[in-house]
């Protein structure tokens, strides 16, 4: 079941990917299909690819992929967990459908991810979901921004405070564009690398930050420690030419399924890309010492914060 992958151009990695980084599964639809376990391996840090597991347009829904529905304020068009729809510009019956479109998408990705993996049944929590239809290639931004570096998801605004960030992923691109993307070393790895590197973060700095409402909740020393590593291997163009690295790609109607806090990624082309985000408690995983905040916290040698129920 294991799909190939392919080197980058360039200078070769150091040393190959392992073997478990990247599965590919024959499932053909969201809600329907056997019940996987996967926990194990998404914990484990791999990919899970879904190569022939298209999220299905209605008639009328592929205007939809086409730029000229984002306001232009914000890089995708996304709803927020609350149920508004953010980033969008249309006449109220355009935005209704586009709703409606994300909406199932929601809803499908939360049967998918009830079907992968039966242990975290009641334990995930949706958070946004969006619609991204810019070209990666095009896209310009600063290098804290460049999703075209290799790294791992961390929000200077949003403090996940240890708690996990699962995606679900899946290309609409309506013609033959695959997502491009890079995948990088094992979390560890990469944690054990950066580590001399991590500074600890200046007293009463969280709470500033809160009361200036830079961050939506008070940043954890997790927080601190995930936006420094997130900077650090994107400031490193040696990084991110040498490290260990394979190229995948994402054919339209393939989706994946990514701990995106834990697997570095990064995206190297592509147009027209879905996503929905759940967040789960590190204590709710199958193996709770696989989380980023233990992994960080064994090799600091001291805790970094207890992660909330919700960030
Ligand atoms: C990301 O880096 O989280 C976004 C990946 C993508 O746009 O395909
Ligand atoms: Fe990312």
């Amino acid at each position: 079941m294991s799909g190939p992958m392919t080197l980058p151009q360039g200078r070769p990695p150091e040393q190959p990917l392992p073997q478990q980084a990247l599965r590919d599964f024959d499932d053909t639809a969201y809600e329907q299909g056997p019940s996987r376990h996967l926990e194990h391996l998404v914990e484990g840090g791999c990919v899970l690819r879904f190569p022939h597991m298209p999220f299905v347009l209605r008639e009328g829904e592929a205007r939809f992929l086409d730029p000229r529905w984002s306001n232009g304020n914000a890089k995708n068009i996304s709803l927020r967990g609350s149920g508004e729809l953010r980033g969008a510009q249309g006449e109220a019956a355009d935005l209704q459908a586009l709703r409606a479109l994300i909406e199932r998408f929601a809803l499908q990705s939360a049967q998918l991810v009830d079907r992968l993996f039966p242990q975290y049944r009641g334990k995930l929590r949706p958070g946004n979901a969006s619609l991204r239809p810019f070209e990666v290639e095009t896209r310009n931004r600063s290098w804290r921004q460049d999703d075209t570096r290799l790294h791992v998801d961390a929000f200077p605004s949003n403090p996940m405070r240890g708690v996990r960030l699962l995606r679900v992923f899946t290309n609409v691109h309506p013609g033959a564009r695959a997502r491009q993307w890079r995948v990088g070393e094992a979390f560890g790895d990469f944690a054990l690398r950066f580590a001399p590197r991590l500074r600890p973060p200046l007293p009463g700095s969280a709470r500033l930050l809160r009361l200036l409402r830079v961050t939506k909740a008070v940043r954890t020393p997790y927080d601190h420690a995930m936006l420094q590593l997130h900077d650090l291997a994107k400031a490193d163009l040696d990084y991110q030419r040498d490290a260990p690295q394979a190229a995948v790609d994402f054919a339209p109607g393939s989706t994946w399924v990514v701990f995106s806090d834990q697997v570095l990624h990064a995206v190297m082309g592509g147009q027209h890309m879905m996503e929905q985000t759940f967040y789960l408690h590190p204590d709710d995983q199958l193996v709770p010492s696989t989380a980023p905040l233990r992994v960080l916290e064994r090799l600091l040698g001291h805790e970094l914060g207890v992660p909330a129920r919700h960030p």
